[in-house]
């Protein structure tokens, strides 16, 4: 069989649902060698035995992202399981609240959903940029969100960390490059997941999952298989001129502004 990731060694965060478990499965059947990692540790397990049903290697391990001596002590114990480290994946993330208008944010919400969301991926590029730095060589994926890249599809604090991370991605795309280390992001559009589990639940209580994506120009919302397919290519060699780019998977959401009733 020929493999994209041949042996190649990824850390994926977030592993433990809906896009991180996507990844971990895909990356199992494309060849790669795993630390798998989550807050949550009985979902990681899931996610473990089904990747172990691959025949992929897979270690799992449970960790807080936003515990920046959690990742480094993740990283470590990646590269002593496998001698090194070729592709970081930060997707863990959270919505966290603050749904509300700016004017009755609370200061805790934001703190608490820029930890797991901004500084998480911050501590694993940190720690995994430093020893592809060594290699001279990886590639680093961030899952960031449409609502990075426009208001509207998230809470404030949400969507002004996944802005952050976009730009996270630029500038430690040009910390890393002359190391030959790529950072790249992806950007989710609606996604059935963990995440967004109660959304659809709503929706398909009230018989309107139809209008679920219905702002997307393909007319639907995404598969998380969908969102390990972009990430896959972005950590592959296949992607191996590109860095500091934020592709946006969302069905052509953010392609358009979508007003209503100005195409006639
Ligand atoms: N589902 C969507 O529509 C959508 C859209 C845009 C972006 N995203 C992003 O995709 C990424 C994956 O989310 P998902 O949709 O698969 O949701 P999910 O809830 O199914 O998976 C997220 C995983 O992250 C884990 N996690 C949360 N906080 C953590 C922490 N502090 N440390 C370690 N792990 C933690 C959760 O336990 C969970 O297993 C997130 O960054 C999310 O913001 C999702």
């Amino acid at each position: 069989m020929t493999t994209s990731i041949p042996d190649r060694v990824a850390v994926i965060t977030g592993a433990g649902s809906g896009i991180g478990r996507a990844t971990a499965v895909r990356f199992a059947r494309e060849g790669a060698r795993l630390m798998i990692a989550d807050i949550d540790e009985t979902n990681l397990e899931e996610t473990r035995r089904q990747v172990a049903e691959t025949g992929a290697e897979v270690v799992a391990r449970t960790v807080n992202v936003a515990n920046e001596q959690e990742v480094a002590d993740l990283i470590d114990a990646a590269c002593q399981q496998y001698g090194r480290l070729d592709i970081m994946c930060n997707n863990a993330g959270i919505t966290g609240g603050g749904y509300g208008p700016v004017m009755e944010d609370e200061a805790d919400t934001w703190r608490r959903v820029l930890d797991v969301n901004l500084l998480g991926a911050m501590f694993g590029t940190k720690y995994a940029g430093r020893v592809m730095r060594e290699q001279g060589a990886g590639a680093i994926v961030n899952t960031a969100s449409v609502a990075g890249i426009r208001a509207g599809a998230g809470g404030n604090p949400y969507s002004a960390s996944k802005a952050a991370v976009i730009n996270l991605t630029q500038t430690s795309a040009c910390d890393l490059g002359e190391f030959g280390v790529r950072v790249n992001a992806v950007c989710p559009g609606l996604t059935e997941t963990g995440m967004t589990k109660r959304v659809f639940d709503y929706a398909r209580e009230r018989g309107k999952e139809d209008k679920l994506g219905a702002r997307c120009e393909l007319r639907r919302y995404g598969r998380p298989e969908e969102l390990a397919a972009a990430i896959l290519f972005l950590a592959s060699d296949d992607a191996s001129f590109i860095t500091g780019q934020a592709l946006a998977v969302d069905g052509g959401n953010t392609a358009s502004l979508n007003m209503p009733g100005m195409k006639v």
